[in-house]
């Protein structure tokens, strides 16, 4: 059972925090679909606390899309608990603390996936951030900084020492970045240790590795990250399937153009017509991902500047998608 602050949800689907991708349109989209808890994008400490306007968006929030997490990342112990404090007052459901990024910059600050390599400070760290806020504090993590120092095991006992309320492990070690097979097997262990929510991470791709994952593992959530990238059914098609029901073998066209017009209606809601058109423009090759004549569609798509034009160009695709045989180019084509 995932069963954090006001959350409690068996076997639930997270919305993994990704940089910029998970704004709040995505996180809505993905919430409509079937996501359970979504969260924003790792945001910086010490950005937090210099009230930098730019890091101050990606901490918003909206009703609608609750449960959410903000995520924050940093490796100062004075700066954590000041931005958790002023994450705080945003009133997500919970606070994550980022310590799994893998990148450079971040970890040579003894931020993200860095803090593993410091097990005592990081433990301080988390603690002081537990007792500076009253909202649930979450840790999301890796099993260890490389294949000879896996040491997920003492990370997530200290963890639940100082009062951390869930973790989420992603079974890849630091030096593995993204790459590679994350080994599930380290959920048991970790969750042989702790007696708080355990959620999973890692090469979850598709509807059937979260089913596969619940099944493999004792997980209480599974947290999709690539998986989610340009496919928000994930989220419907693993719930299906973990009622025993079957999935659409293939999301209709009509079904892709709706939610990526929906996702668009969002971001101009949430921030401005200009720039959910800009940003919007990194997600039409995952909507419109294998059907027929896309590159030309999604071409003409980044020429466009209003929603109105948008609609009109998707609309006019998916006449000329239902005059053809198979709307997908390759029909033998198996969906995720
Ligand atoms: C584009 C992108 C951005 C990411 N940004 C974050 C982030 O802000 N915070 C975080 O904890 N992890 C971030 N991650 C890592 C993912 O949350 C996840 O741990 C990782 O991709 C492994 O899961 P997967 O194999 O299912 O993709 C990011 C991953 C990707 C691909």
């Amino acid at each position: 059972m995932f069963r954090v602050g006001p959350i409690e949800k068996e076997k639930a689907l997270l919305l993994a925090p990704m940089e910029d991708v998970t704004d709040i349109s995505y996180r809505l989209v993905c919430r409509e679909l079937g996501a359970d808890v979504v969260y924003t994008e790792f945001v910086n400490a010490e950005g937090i606390v210099r009230k930098n306007e730019k890091t101050h968006r990606k901490l918003k929030i909206i009703n609608e899309e609750r449960p959410v997490g903000i995520q924050i990342y940093g490796g100062r112990l004075e700066s954590m608990v000041d931005a958790a404090k002023i994450a705080e007052e945003l009133e997500p459901e919970l606070i994550d603390i980022n310590a799994g990024c893998w990148i450079k910059g971040v970890v040579a600050c003894g931020a993200g996936a860095g803090m593993l390599k410091d097990p005592e400070n990081m433990q301080k760290l988390v603690k002081a951030v537990v007792d500076a806020v009253g909202l649930p504090v979450t840790v999301k993590t890796r099993i260890g900084w490389d294949h000879e120092n896996i040491n997920i095991l003492e990370i997530a006992k200290r963890l639940e020492d100082v009062g951390v309320k869930a973790l989420t492990v992603h079974c890849r070690t630091r030096s593995m970045g993204h790459k590679g097979d994350a080994d599930w097997d380290w959920i048991n262990r970790v969750k042989e240790v702790v007696s708080i929510p355990v959620a999973l991470n890692g090469n979850v791709m598709t509807a059937r590795d979260v089913v596969d994952a619940f099944t493999q593992t004792t997980a209480d959530a599974v947290m999709i990250a690539r998986g989610a990238i340009g496919y928000p059914w994930i989220f419907k098609d693993a719930k299906r399937l973990l009622e025993g029901l079957p999935v659409d073998t293939e999301i209709s066209y009509v079904e892709r153009i709706r939610v990526c017009l929906r996702h668009l209606e969002l971001a101009t809601t949430v921030k401005g017509e200009r720039r959910a058109i800009l940003e919007q423009r990194k997600y039409y090759s995952g909507y419109l991902k294998g059907l027929s004549n896309a590159g030309s569609i999604r071409q003409e798509l980044m020429k466009l500047l209003e929603y109105t034009q948008v609609e009109e160009l998707l609309m006019g695709y998916q006449k000329y998608l239902s005059t053809l045989e198979h709307a997908y180019a390759n029909v033998h084509q198996e969906p995720k």
